[in-house]
């Protein structure tokens, strides 16, 4: 067991979390939630993406936000791009840091970015050259690590080929997404145990949504291998809308009370961050899926 000293969380709420949410949020209170964020101690807000509006209606303020967003010390804002048209736009905007988004299996890739995978990698390559012209680190995601909703279970080694190829053209880290938070403890460990004989484990980021409730065990179990990077969303925020049925991304307060009781720093502060879930939650008048956040709502 080497459990690490410090995780760093990603928050992906005011991309993952609000891209799936009806209600349109204006731009001002996108900008307020990140800035709240910001005031936590998080040091990695995902806060918005460069796709079709037609797709995402809720992410077509995307240039008004990384325009306006006010940016603290030490807090990198990156966002979702997923070809070089949204790079452009994202260069333009005043990104500084992005994600390219792919996924394992073929149905997914084509209902979510519309082309093979094979193609995908191949705009992938394009976006990957030009932020390397202008020092832009890239990450990378890979969705349905752990089940697709179209293709059922996966092969960790489909996903570790995919995987390594993304290290290898250049992603600083390689997200694996478990898209509809189907997978278990074992499954998320020999994952995590396959792809890492390729990608080294401190490359590699567990982004677990809680559809079946199991995302804390398996952040927990994944831990346990050394991951740590998790990707989480305030007050479990999110869904995917390629997903049928699937919910949120694990709740970041969750995530750091769990981390906190083993004794593993995040620098994030519980308090602000939950805070900052009301704030999300008030606004769009729905309840926090954090469990730790509706024991705080009754205090
Ligand atoms: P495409 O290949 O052009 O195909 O776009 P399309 O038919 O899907 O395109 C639709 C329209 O978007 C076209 O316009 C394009 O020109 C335009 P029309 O001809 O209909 O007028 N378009 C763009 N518009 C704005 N910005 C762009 C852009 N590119 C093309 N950059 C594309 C492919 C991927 C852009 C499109 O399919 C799309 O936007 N899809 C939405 C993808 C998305 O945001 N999914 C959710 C995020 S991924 C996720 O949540 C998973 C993750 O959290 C990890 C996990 O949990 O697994 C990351
Ligand atoms: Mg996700």
């Amino acid at each position: 067991m080497t459990f690490p000293k410090k995780v760093t969380i990603v928050e992906v709420g005011p991309r993952d979390g609000l891209q799936n949410e009806s209600k349109n949020v204006p731009t001002s209170i996108k900008l307020e939630f990140i800035h709240r964020l910001s005031l936590t101690g998080l040091s990695v807000i995902e806060s918005t993406s460069f796709v079709s509006p037609k797709k995402i209606p809720q992410m077509a303020d995307h240039s008004d936000v990384i325009e306006n967003l006010h940016r603290e010390p030490g807090v990198i804002y990156p966002v979702l791009v997923p070809n070089i048209e949204g790079f452009n736009d994202a260069l333009q905007a005043g990104a500084k840091e992005i994600a390219i988004f792919g996924a394992v299996t073929e149905t997914f890739s084509q209902k979510n970015i519309h082309c093979s995978i094979a193609e995908s990698l191949e705009r992938f390559a394009e976006v990957i050259a030009a932020a390397k012209k202008h020092s832009i680190p890239v990450r990378g995601y890979l969705s349905c690590c752990l089940g697709c909703p179209y293709e059922g279970k996966v092969n960790p080694e489909k996903v570790k080929t995919l995987a390594t190829k993304l290290y290898e053209m250049g992603c600083y880290q390689i997200s694996l997404g478990d898209t509809i938070g189907i997978g278990t403890p074992h499954e998320a460990q020999k994952l995590v145990q396959i792809v890492s004989t390729l990608v080294p484990v401190e490359k590699l980021a567990a982004h677990f949504h809680d559809t079946y409730g199991q995302a804390l065990a398996n952040i927990f179990a994944v831990l346990e291998l050394g991951i740590s990077t998790v990707d989480s969303s305030v007050a479990g925020l999110g869904g995917c809308p390629y997903a049928k049925g699937a919910t949120g991304n694990v709740a970041t307060e969750d995530v750091l009370y769990m981390l906190n009781g083993l004794n593993i720093k995040t620098g994030v502060d519980l308090k602000k961050l939950l805070d900052a879930g009301k704030f999300i939650c008030d606004y769009l008048g729905r309840e926090t899926q954090s469990k730790v956040g509706k024991v705080h709502s009754l205090s």
